[in-house]
């Protein structure tokens, strides 16, 4: 039986090249989404969870995120002296009573296994979380705390996979499987990180929560950059498919809820209207402006056509 899962490590090192230039001084994590920055979401995940030790893994540009997980002495001050502000106050502490936040420097950004293996030290040989700080997983849908009980009754790795439309599947990692006894729970056989849609040998797609052995630093030394260069950590996960390899097995939640990958434009909109729609403080008066600007704004006609006002 392996040791339980108690840290979490959220890699926030990568450039954002997709946001820019919105990510030329700040890191995409930390980019709104609605009234909070997307990170804050994935610590209050990690929490849920029971995972209060968090590493966060940053690279340049990143003071903005320690200071966000921070005591804000002024801000509180001027706040505390305002009754009307009460509420405001909680807000902006909640932040700071999530989880005990860490940092660890990726100097280089050589990609998501490279920043895995930044968390070593802190880690030691204990399994852990990995959470991408980029990738929000809906509150109401529970994933991270069946993969941690998945992780304790099989040990190894776990990951979350998802269904996606097959022409999609060459944007993610890809897993080969197996059904088990359970159902939502299969046995992975194999990844391959963004396969050709042809090639791909599911449809199944790795999503940013994996649960991973404390071997995963041995696989990740032994890596070479694979695709775009970079350390890969679905290459790193695939050696410890390998049944003669310690660290295994490698077993995959399937996860049906919703997901948002804010690190992407189109998803990041539609992140923060399904979750503003959903908010009881803004939701009545945000869906009803909603429905009435599809009705009423949205051409049927040619899409590369302004919407006028
Ligand atoms: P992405 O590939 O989505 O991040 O990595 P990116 O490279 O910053 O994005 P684009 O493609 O240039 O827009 C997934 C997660 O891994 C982290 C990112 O911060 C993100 O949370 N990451 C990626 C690192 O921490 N270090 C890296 O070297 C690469």
């Amino acid at each position: 039986m392996s040791a339980r899962v108690t840290k979490a490590v959220i890699p926030a090192a990568g450039l954002g090249t997709r946001f820019l230039p919105a990510t030329k001084a700040t890191p995409k994590e930390m980019l709104p989404v609605v009234d909070k920055p997307a990170i804050q979401y994935v610590v209050e995940e990690a929490a849920r969870a029971g995972l209060d030790d968090v590493l966060v893994v940053i690279g340049r540009n990143k003071s903005s995120l320690e200071d966000h997980f921070d005591r804000a002495y002024e801000l509180e001050d001027k706040l505390e002296g305002d009754d009307g502000k009460r509420e405001l106050l909680d807000r902006v502490r909640d932040s700071t009573r999530l989880a005990t936040v860490h940092y660890v420097r990726q100097q280089d950004p050589r990609g998501l296994g490279h920043a895995v293996s930044c968390a070593e030290r802190h880690v030691g040989r204990e399994p852990f979380a990995v959470l991408l700080g980029d990738d929000l997983i809906d509150e109401r849908d529970e994933l991270l705390s069946r993969m941690i009980e998945v992780q304790a009754e099989h040990g190894g790795c776990v990951l979350a996979l998802m269904e996606v439309p097959r022409e999609q599947i060459s944007l993610y990692g890809c897993a080969s499987v197996e059904t088990t006894a359970t159902d939502g729970v299969v046995r992975i056989t194999g990844l391959v990180e963004k396969p050709a849609v042809d090639e791909a040998p599911s449809n199944l797609a790795l999503i940013g929560r994996y649960v991973l052995a404390p071997e995963i630093f041995d696989a990740l030394a032994e890596t070479a950059p694979g695709r775009g260069g970079e350390i890969q950590i679905t290459d790193a996960i695939a050696r410890l498919t390998d049944p003669a390899v310690a660290g295994g097995p490698v077993h995959g939640v399937v996860f049906r809820g919703r997901r948002y990958d804010t690190g992407d434009k189109g998803e990041y909109l539609r992140a923060i209207v399904q979750i503003a729609s959903d908010r009881a403080d803004l939701g009545p008066q945000f869906r009803s402006w909603l429905a009435d600007f599809a009705a009423t704004r949205l051409p049927l006609g040619d899409p590369d056509e302004p919407i006028r006002p």
